[in-house]
């Protein structure tokens, strides 16, 4: 096998990535491209290195992926999504309970941004939560910038371009309040990272993957479309690109006829749906509070670009940065204030949490291990350790801290589905199972709508629904 084919092979193992003949040529090309920034003259030594090192295959995929992607891509489906999903998610729930939205195979970001476009003229900017993922790690990067060529706005009309979007230099840099809507994560979709708590995806009530299935191959889109699936709350919704494959002969799900193409949604409760069990392990965020008021100008007024407030040593504003998502600046503001005085656990959580959200997990651990040392007892920052050792696949150890969290407060929900989470990757499926059962069984006894501690400001409903596809899972794994 030549260089290129063991490297395609690599990618395809790894992304579920293929490349047709047609596109053969360009992934040599690239493929010599990232041989060369890696310094690395043999081609062989290359490839020892595209296995064992993830940055180099991120740079690889990063120069293979296609992601062309535009605002308001297919705008039908955002009709749809404005007028038959939104209307019928807010059928059976309250107007304040948040929406869980994901872009899956976001790219740059202009389909997230779109969505959070959608959302705001519903008058449901502060109801929602967005999430984007991608692989390519350099799309993500430029996906936070959010300014755009006019390119990318190519289709959308004048006054929604002035109402959203400042033009700054040669571009037009998207208005704060929308950029700050949409959270931005690494996630590689062929991996079988998720539904899970700490990736944030799980619950979904809308998910977008448009024109990320056309890339894999058949069994990957098959594996993909089960944890899309799995990643669904029971009402939610599933649309996919024009061009993508159709996934109703690849997994059990409903198919709904749309305006725009075919939408699917989760079959229902009880139906048979393969797929492996997955890590389930708490979040990061801390509850969630109700997003500021947005800055975005009436139609017809040019979007202002707010500058960044000065550096502040108000612990109340680390608290206040971490819940309108600046992990940066609750990072910055709670280090500040623990290095001068460690004594308030509060601000130790908020570190953490923000330097973990912020994808620094080295700190994030550095961060609890030192507040551990002065605040032994706190069961939230125990639980936390065990959410920081399992993010770095130490599960045994993951394991211990979640028990002895749970030494420390018995009641700690999000505690017991940590430990499930973990004691699931050791092949520990009884101790998982009574793990997700002792969740399930706190949760039963409070209201859907209760919230937890240390639970992302998810209700008690939710997360029952959490811990009852984890149990699903385990148990289909076991059949
Ligand atoms: C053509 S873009 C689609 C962008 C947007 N969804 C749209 O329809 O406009 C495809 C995106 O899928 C991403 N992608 C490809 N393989 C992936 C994987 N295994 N996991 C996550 N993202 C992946 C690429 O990095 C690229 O940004």
């Amino acid at each position: 096998m030549g260089i290129g084919e063991a490297a395609a092979a690599l990618v395809r193992q790894r992304t579920g990535l293929v490349f047709s003949e047609a596109r053969r040529s360009a992934f040599e090309a690239a493929l010599v491209r990232a041989t060369h920034r890696a310094k690395t003259r043999a081609p062989e030594v290359y490839l020892a290195r595209l296995d064992a090192e993830p940055a180099l295959l991120d740079d690889l995929v990063a120069e293979i992926t296609v992601g062309e992607t535009y605002f308001f891509r297919e705008p039908q489906q955002f009709a749809v999504i404005r007028n038959q999903v939104i209307p019928a998610l807010f059928s059976h729930r309250p107007r304040d309970h948040p929406l869980r939205v994901w872009s899956a195979g976001c790219a740059t970001g202009e389909e997230p941004y779109t969505l959070a476009i959608v959302l705001r003229e519903q008058g449901l900017e502060g109801a929602a939560h967005i999430v984007a993922t991608d692989l390519s790690r350099v799309a993500l990067a430029q996906a936070h910038r959010a300014r755009y060529t006019r390119w990318s706005l190519r289709g959308v009309p004048d006054d929604v371009v002035r109402t959203y979007f400042e033009p700054v230099d040669d571009r037009f840099a998207l208005a704060p309040a929308l950029r700050d809507a949409v959270e931005f994560r690494y996630l590689n979709l062929a991996e079988d990272t998720y539904p899970s708590l700490p990736t944030g995806i799980w619950g979904m009530d809308l998910i977008l993957c448009r024109n990320v299935l056309i890339y894999f191959d058949v069994e990957t889109v098959a594996r993909v479309a089960r944890r899309l699936m799995d990643s669904l709350s029971d009402d939610g919704w599933l649309l996919l690109g024009a061009s993508d494959p159709a996934l109703s002969d690849l997994v059990p799900c409903d198919v709904v006829v749309t305006g725009a193409g075919l939408a699917y949604r989760r079959p229902g409760r009880g139906a048979v749906q393969p797929s492996a069990p997955v890590v389930v392990t708490p979040p990061f965020a801390l509850r969630e509070q109700p997003s500021p008021p947005p800055v975005v100008p009436p139609a017809g007024e040019p979007a202002r670009v707010v500058v960044a407030a000065a550096p502040s040593d108000d612990p109340e504003d680390a608290a206040r940065a971490y819940a309108e998502r600046d992990y940066e600046r609750a990072a910055g503001v709670a280090g500040r204030l623990v290095r001068r005085d460690g004594s308030d656990p509060l601000l130790w959580i908020v570190l953490v949490r923000a330097l973990a959200n912020r994808g620094d997990l080295d700190g994030a651990g550095r961060a609890c291990a030192a507040a551990l040392d002065r605040h032994r007892t706190s069961a939230e920052l125990t639980y936390l350790h065990a959410v920081l050792l399992a993010e770095a696949g130490q599960y045994a150890d993951a394991a211990t801290a979640a028990r002895r969290a749970l030494y420390l407060d018995r009641g700690l929900v999000v505690a017991h589905l940590a430990l499930g989470g973990a004691l699931a990757r050791l092949g520990e499926m009884d101790g998982a199972r009574r793990a997700f059962r002792n969740a399930e069984r706190l949760l039963a006894a409070m209201p859907p709508e209760a919230l937890l501690p240390a639970s992302d400001g998810e209700p008690a409903g939710r997360l029952a629904e959490m811990a009852r596809v984890q149990m699903r899972l385990l148990s289909e794994a076991a059949a």
